[in-house]
This record gives structure tokens, sequence and C-alpha cells, in this order.
């Protein structure tokens, strides 16, 4: 099984490279070492050869023949050369006869079946005159070489040393190699598992600090280290994520409750209604009819606040598709003005609108219309009886790059909204005056008109304004792509 450790994951990973490095580093350094090994031999084998090459040249000239010269050079090479070469054994044949030797410094002679290999060694080699073979037999190494001397005769001069010595040396540096692997690996693992350990240590106080933070406690923040490297950015990134999710906590938590403060409202009211009418034996006609109202206008705000909910939690899931279609926006309009001015009839107000140009539009007719009523119903409910609401419907090119868009303008002559919370108004469950919004004889909002419609022109690809408030009346302002390219 693999280790589940990063640390001794890593660690392994780095030994096992080091370990492949060195011990290829030492393979070619061994392999290199064995192949010059007799080198240095060869080199002394070379010169010994044919400095007694020479010598017996010189022997043969200075005494006129070659058989005078041989006996002379037969007393110089134990004698002289022993002094110049004296770990080496010398052997000089002429025509496969021995003419001369010298023994190396422990009395070993060059063997007589030397000087056939010799010759047998330089033939095959077709080595040029005074060139030279090597040969190793029998734990020595050989060198040779064959030489003409005054046109007469060939002679062979064969040089041998023992190999044990070079042989030795490379036993001494394969030992060396094999031993010192083992000190650089161990020293190199130390430290890699130091590095991890020391590269690990904020990931694992992160662990520690992550490990404390639960959804009661999502103001915790992982502490962040100082540099710029990856655990810092790990570390922002997951602040960052902490932050969103406890904003959205805190969002969901004042929502939920919101919802549980309005739905309680009508429930109650509803309750009280239902138990004051029962707790008297007799009621009259006129006393159930009233009670029975109470109870209705209750439901009905208590339907209108569950649907609502229920739409933006669809949204908040994003499980509330976007049926896109074409229809006419000033035919929208048209049906929205209309059922608008039923409520207003009951508030004494008016609805003002022009013939509007043929508009046509592609997004959700059910949502745009939902959007426009929201608008219609705040300036109707929202004004005082006898309000006048104005609507118009303009086209605009806005944008980069520039699209087109339909821009519905609701305009109101109401109390207005205070600079402070025109921003607030689209926020879920804000309400400007508790009480004067629970006035209307309709159900009372509950603060979820605006947000559903500024999603719904989002949704679209729109926005939705405050476009101006003041103590003479509102105006808010609903832009739709014409094209209505959805947004989500
Ligand atoms: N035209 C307006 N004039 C004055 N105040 C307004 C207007 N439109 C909205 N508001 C203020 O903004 C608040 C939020 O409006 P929103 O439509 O979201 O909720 P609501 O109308 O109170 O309830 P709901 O729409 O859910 O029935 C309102 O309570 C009101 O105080
Ligand atoms: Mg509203």
């Amino acid at each position: 099984m693999f280790p589940s450790s990063i640390r001794t994951r890593l660690t392994l990973w780095y030994l096992a490279v080091q370990t492949i490095t060195l011990a290829a580093g030492a393979v070619v350094v061994y392999g290199l070492l064995a192949r010059s090994r007799f080198e240095r031999i060869e080199a002394r084998l070379d010169v010994a050869v044919h400095v007694s090459a020479s010598s017996l040249e010189h022997e043969i000239q200075e005494h006129g023949s070659a058989a005078l010269g041989e006996a002379s050079f037969r007393g110089v090479l134990p004698t002289i050369h022993h002094l110049t070469f004296p770990d080496l054994a010398l052997a000089v044949a002429r025509d496969g006869v021995l003419v001369a030797e010298k023994a190396d410094s422990d009395g070993m002679r060059i063997p007589a079946a030397a000087i056939p290999t010799a010759t047998a060694a330089l033939q095959a080699r077709a080595a040029p005159p005074n060139g030279t073979a090597n040969w190793s037999d029998n734990g020595w190494r050989y060198a040779a070489t064959r030489v003409r001397i005054n046109h007469d005769h060939f002679y062979v001069f064969v040089g041998g040393m023992p190999e044990r010595e070079a042989a030795q040396q490379t036993l001494a540096i394969r030992n060396v190699l094999l031993w010192s692997l083992p000190i650089p690996l161990l020293l190199s693992a130390a430290g890699g598992w130091w590095l991890a350990r020391k590269s690990f240590a904020p990931v694992n106080v992160m662990m520690d600090a992550v490990e404390g933070i639960t959804a009661s406690a999502l103001d915790r923040r992982l502490p962040e280290p100082a540099s710029e490297d990856e655990h810092a950015r790990l570390a922002r990134t997951f602040n960052h994520l902490l932050e969103r999710l406890e904003s959205s906590f805190e969002q969901q938590r004042r929502f939920m409750a919101d919802a549980s403060h309005e739905l309680r409202t009508p429930v109650s009211v509803a309750h009280t209604a239902a138990q004051v009418t029962l707790d008297a034996p007799h009621r009259t006609e006129a006393e159930y009819r009233d009670a029975l109202e109470v109870i209705e206008a209750q439901m009905q705000r208590l339907s209108r606040l569950v649907h609502d909910m229920f739409l933006l939690a669809r949204v908040d899931s994003q499980a509330l598709p976007i049926e896109r279609s074409k229809f006419y926006l000033d035919e929208v309009l048209d049906g929205c003005v209309r059922a608008a001015r039923v409520l207003a009839k009951t508030r004494n107000s008016s609805i003002e609108g022009e013939a509007w140009n043929e508009s046509p539009c592609c997004g959700d007719e059910s949502l745009v219309r939902q959007a426009v009523m929201i608008l219609l119903d705040n300036a109707i409910r929202h004004s005082d009886d006898g309000a006048t609401v104005g609507v118009s419907l303009t086209k605009t090119n806005a944008g980069a790059p520039a699209r087109e868009f339909y821009e519905i303008t609701v305009s109101d002559t109401g109390p207005g909204i205070p600079a402070q919370a025109q921003e607030q108004i689209f926020e879920r469950f804000f309400r400007l005056d508790k009480a004067r919004s629970r006035r209307a004889k309709t159900s009372g909002g509950a603060g979820l008109g605006l947000p559903i419609a500024s999603w719904i022109a989002k949704a679209h690809g729109g926005t939705l304004r405050l476009a101006e408030s003041s103590e003479r009346g509102s105006t808010f302002r609903l832009s739709i792509p014409v094209d209505g390219v959805s947004a989500t």
C-alpha cells in the first residue's frame, strides 16, 4: 500500500530520484575507472619496451654485429634497465628465440609462452613497426612491440606486470562508491523529510483551525501566513469562502426570522378573530360575516406571502426556469394597468398611461407581468388615497455594446422614500413603515415585492432602479432588453 501522507510520499519520491541519480553516477564513474584501469600499467610497459628496443639497437650499432650487441644487451637489461623499471619483467626474442630478459622486483619472469603470444598478437592486430600490442594472461598485463634492427632481424620486446595492483585499486574504488552512497542518500532523505514537514506545517495549522469552524462559529478565520506563497493564497481563498458562507448563512437566518415573524401575524389575527367569535354562544350573522372577512383577508395575505416566499426560495436554489417567449410588452402593460385600476379605485387613485406603441419583446411574459404589477401595486398602496400614478413605456439604447431596452416607468405622487432607505427597499422583508403598509384594506405587504421584481429584471438581463424619489413622489424604472437575452 502506498503511504497516505503526502509528506512520506514526497520523501520517498525524493529518495527514489536521489538513489537513481547517485547510483547512475556511481555506475558511470566505476565503468570509466574500470575501463582505464590498465592505462597506467600499459603506459609504463609501452615506455619500457620501447626504451629497451632503442637500447638493443644502440648496443648492436656500437658493437657492429647482432651477436655482440645482443651479448652486451644481455648484461645491460637486468642491470641498468632494472633500475629504471624495477616493477616489471622484460623479455626480448629474436625469431622466437629468447635473447635477453629481466625479472620484476618479485623475481617473476616473462613466461616462455608469452613470446609466441606476443608475435601472434602483433600479427593479428597488424601492428605497425614500433606499434604496441596489449593483452592479459594469468593475472598479468603484457605489452609487446616488434622492431627490425639494421634491416636485419626482427626482435620482439615483451613487457609484463601483475594486474593485481590495478585490480585492487578498482576494487577499492568500487567499495568506496558502494559505502559512500548510503550517506548522501540518508542525508537527502532526512532533508526531504524535513523540507516536506516544514512545507506542510502551515497546512496542519490550517486543518486544526478548520476543524474548529462550525455553522455556529462561522466568524472564525484561518491564520494567514505573512508570506505570499501558496499557503497564504490558500488561507486567503478559504477565508473569502468563509466570508461568503457567513454572509449567506446570516442572510438565511434573517430570512427565516423575518419569514416566521411575517407568517405568525396573519395566523394569530385569524386565530383570534375565530376565537373571539366562537367564545360567545350566539352571534348575529353580521358578526359572523365580519369575523370571516377578517379571516379571509388574513388568509389572502398568508397565501400571497407563501407564494412570494416559495418563488424566492426557488430563485435561491436556481430552480425557477425562465420560460422565454415572444410577446407584446404594450399589451402586457395594458393588462396590468387595467388590473391595477381595480385596486386604484378602492383608494380613489387613478392611473394615467398613454397609448403605447406596439412593442414586441422576448422573455418570460408572466414574470414581466408580475414585475410590472409589483410596481403598480406599490405606487398605489404606498401613496395616499386619491394619488395619481403615471405609467410610460419607451425604447432606449444603452450599454456597451449598445443594446435596445424597453423602459417601463411607474411614478406616483406618494410620500417618497428617504435617501437612506433607497438601497434597502430592494432587500427582502424591508418595509419603510410597517404600520403604514398594513393600513391598506387588502392584504398588507411583507416587503418581498421589490426583491422579486428586481430579480425578474436581472434574470432578463435588465435592471430595476428607483430613478427618483422626493416628498412629491417616487419613480421606479424597469429596463428589459428588447431581445430578452437572459442574464442567468
Ligand atoms: N412607490 C412607493 N412609494 C413609497 N414607498 C414605497 C414605494 N414602493 C416601495 N416602497 C417602500 O418600499 C418597501 C418595500 O416594498 P416592497 O414592494 O418590497 O414590499 P411591500 O410593498 O411592503 O410588500 P409586498 O410587496 O411584499 O406586498 C415598502 O414597504 C415601502 O415602504
Ligand atoms: Mg410591494
